[in-house]
C-alpha cells in the first residue's frame, strides 16, 4: 500500500493548496454567510482540470485516478469545504454516473462538457420518503410513445439550480422492487423538469442544496443510462466511489480546522505563556494528529483499490465513517481550543464543525456505513 504521494501527486496537492488559497480563502467567510454558490468559479476550477479529475482526456478529462481525486477534494476542502463538496458531487456522482453506465453516444454527448467544465452536474437519488432506503424510490417513470413519462421529485441535491445536467433514478417497475428503478440523464430546461425549495443549511452553505420536480416530464428512451432496472445497482457503484470523496472531503475539514487550532494556541497566552505549553491543549493536538492520520490512510487505501480496479464497498464506507466522524471531533476540539472566539464567526473552528457534520449525513449516514461494512464482513469467508 502507498502511504505517501509520489512526486508528481505532491506538486498536483501543491498547485490545488496554492489555488485554493488564493481564490478561494479571501471569499468564504462572504459565501458561507450569503449562502452563495460562486458559479463563477467554476472556468477556473475547469481550468485546472478539476471538473474532470478521474476521467480519461479523451473524454474531457484530466485523466488522474482516486489517489489524485481524494488529494484535490482534500485541499479544497482544507480551505472552503462547500466548494469541495460541489467537485465532489459533480465528479464521482453525476459525470462519473454516465462514464460508467452510459453508452458511447451518451458519453460523447454529456460527459465531454462535464468533464470540461462547460457544463455543472447534478445526481438526484435521495426523496423525501426514500433517503437511506434508496430502494423505496416512489418517482416514476411510465413507458409512453417509445419513450418516458417521468413525474415526482428528488431532495438535497447537490446543483439543483445550477446544474446543467442532472442524472436520476425512477421507479420503472413498483413490483420489482430495487431492481425495478432505472437511471436517467436530465438536462436543465426540459419541460416538466425543473429545480424547487433552496434549503437553508447549518453548513455547507456555499454549496448549493435544493429540490428538483418532474412534472409529466417526457423524455425519450436515448436518456435512459443501462437497462431498465439497473438504476439501483448503479447508483450503489456509485456511491461506493462517491464515498470515498466524502472521505477525502472530512480528512481535508479536520486538517483545516486543525490547522487552526494550532495557529490559534500558538499565539493565545494565558497564565503568562501560549495555551500550546500547556499538556491539556498539547494531548487534544495529540489526538488530533493521530485521527487526521488514520483517516487519510484509510481514504487513501480505498482509493488505491479503487484505482487498481477492486470493488471498494466495504473499504469506502469505512474511511467514510471514520473520517466524517474524525471530522467532527477534531472540528469540535478546535472550537475548545479556541475558547470563546471558537464560538464567533470572526475565527473559522465554527464554521468547519458546521460543514464537518454534512459528512456524517451525505451519501448516507453514519449508521448506514455501518450496515454496508457489517454486510461486507459478514460475507468474507475465514
Ligand atoms: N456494489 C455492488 N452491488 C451492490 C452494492 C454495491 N456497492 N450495494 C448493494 N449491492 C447489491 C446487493 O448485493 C444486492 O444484490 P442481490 O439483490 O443480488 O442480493 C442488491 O444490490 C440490493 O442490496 P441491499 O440488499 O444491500 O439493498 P438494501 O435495500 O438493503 O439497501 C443500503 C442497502 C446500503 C441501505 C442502501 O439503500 C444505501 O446505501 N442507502 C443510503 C443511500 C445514500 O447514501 N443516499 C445518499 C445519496 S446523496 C444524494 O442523493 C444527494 C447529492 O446530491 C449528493
Amino acid at each position: 500500500m502507498q502511504y505517501e504521494l509520489n512526486e508528481d501527486q505532491q506538486q498536483i496537492k501543491m498547485s490545488v493548496r496554492e489555488f485554493a488559497e488564493s481564490e478561494i480563502a479571501p471569499h468564504v467567510h462572504e459565501w458561507d454567510e450569503a449562502q452563495h454558490f460562486p458559479v463563477e468559479l467554476v472556468p477556473k476550477l475547469a481550468e485546472l482540470g478539476l471538473m474532470g479529475v478521474i476521467f480519461p482526456e479523451e473524454y474531457g478529462g484530466a485523466g488522474m485516478g482516486y489517489i489524485e481525486y481524494a488529494t484535490i477534494i482534500e485541499e479544497i476542502a482544507r480551505v472552503d469545504p462547500s466548494i469541495g463538496l460541489s467537485v465532489a458531487a459533480h465528479n464521482s456522482l453525476c459525470t462519473n454516473h454516465i462514464f460508467m453506465f452510459g453508452n458511447e453516444a451518451q458519453k460523447k454527448k454529456y460527459v465531454m462538457p462535464l468533464a470540461q467544465g462547460q457544463k455543472l452536474g447534478a445526481w438526484g437519488l435521495t426523496e423525501a420518503g426514500a433517503g437511506s432506503d434508496a430502494s423505496g424510490t416512489r418517482t416514476t417513470a411510465v413507458r409512453r410513445n417509445g419513450g418516458w413519462t417521468v413525474n415526482g421529485s428528488k431532495n438535497f441535491i447537490t446543483h439543483a439550480i445550477t446544474g446543467d445536467t442532472c442524472v436520476a433514478v425512477a421507479s420503472t417497475d413498483r413490483s420489482k422492487g430495487n431492481k425495478g428503478i432505472t437511471a436517467f440523464v436530465f438536462e436543465k430546461g426540459m419541460e416538466g423538469f425543473s429545480p424547487a425549495k433552496k434549503e437553508n443549511k447549518l453548513g455547507m452553505r456555499a454549496s448549493e442544496t435544493a429540490s428538483v420536480m418532474f412534472e409529466d416530464c417526457y423524455i425519450d428512451d436515448a436518456q435512459r443510462l443501462g437497462n431498465e432496472g439497473e438504476g439501483f445497482l448503479q447508483a450503489m457503484q456509485i456511491l461506493d466511489g462517491g464515498r470515498i470523496s466524502i472521505a477525502a472531503l472530512s480528512v481535508g475539514i479536520a486538517q483545516g480546522a486543525y490547522e487552526a487550532a494550532i495557529r490559534y494556541a500558538k499565539q493565545r497566552e494565558q497564565f503568562g505563556k501560549p495555551i500550546a505549553e500547556f499538556q491539556a491543549i498539547q494531548i487534544k493536538f495529540a489526538d488530533m494528529a493521530t485521527e487526521i492520520d488514520a483517516a487519510r490512510l484509510l481514504t487513501l487505501r480505498a482509493a488505491q483499490m479503487k484505482d487498481a480496479g477492486k470493488r471498494v464497498t466495504k473499504e469506502s464506507a469505512m474511511a467514510k465513517l471514520f473520517a466524517s466522524e474524525v471530522a467532527v471531533r477534531v472540528a469540535e476540539h478546535s472550537i475548545q481550543i479556541h475558547g470563546g472566539y471558537g464560538y464567533t464567526k470572526d475565527y473559522p473552528a465554527e464554521k468547519y464543525w458546521r460543514d464537518a457534520k454534512l459528512c456524517t449525513i451525505g451519501e448516507g449516514t453514519s449508521e448506514i456505513q455501518r450496515i454496508v461494512i457489517a454486510k461486507q464482513v459478514l460475507k468474507e469467508s475465514f
